[in-house]
């Protein structure tokens, strides 16, 4: 792996946790004005996100990389309303798949096709988690300032359950 490739995993290392930091804190906002549900979805996505900076790790290992933990940029701590904090995530993880493909051109780039391989899992991930994100941003739209449909939802969301990572996903 070239020294170029190995730098951009790191970064890529680190924006993943970023996005844990984040969500923790969007989780902590859900929190202080009661939405529980929401807290424990977004809690979920926290695990998901290090899981996903845990792949990197890992990947950067069995390349025979070395692994470079850089300082975690504080992420914001204060939202509007539901609708804020989901279009601030929604928008992070457009950023995030833009930063998946940037990597995948490196990878054609550098003609590392171990490296390419291996972030197609991402490429296919960040489908999912535009539309997971963009999916509930648009509800939260249309119920706008409702407390009764948001409730529900607050309860609906809390019943998402972290994924059991398998050797496969
Ligand atoms: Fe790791 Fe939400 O992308």
């Amino acid at each position: 792996m070239t020294e170029r490739m190995e730098d951009a995993l790191n970064k890529q290392l680190n924006a993943e946790l970023y996005s844990a930091y984040m969500y923790l804190s969007m989780t902590a906002w859900f929190e202080s004005v009661n939405l529980t549900g929401f807290a424990s979805w977004m809690k979920t996505q926290v695990v998901e996100e290090i899981e996903h900076g845990m792949k990197f790790y890992d990947f950067i290992n069995d390349r025979g990389g070395r692994v470079t933990l850089m300082p975690i940029e504080g992420p914001p701590t204060d939202w509007d309303s539901p609708v804020d904090v989901y279009e601030a995530a929604f928008k992070h993880e457009q950023y995030v798949t833009s930063l998946i493909n940037d990597l995948v051109n490196l990878a054609i780039e550098e003609k590392d096709h171990a490296t390419q391989i291996f972030l197609q899992w991402f490429v296919t991930e960040q489908v999912e988690e535009e539309a997971s994100f963009g999916a509930i941003l648009e509800r939260l739209r249309m119920i706008g300032e409702a407390p009764s449909p948001l409730f529900m939802m607050d309860r609906e969301l809390g019943q998402r359950k972290v994924s059991v990572p398998t050797s496969t996903s």
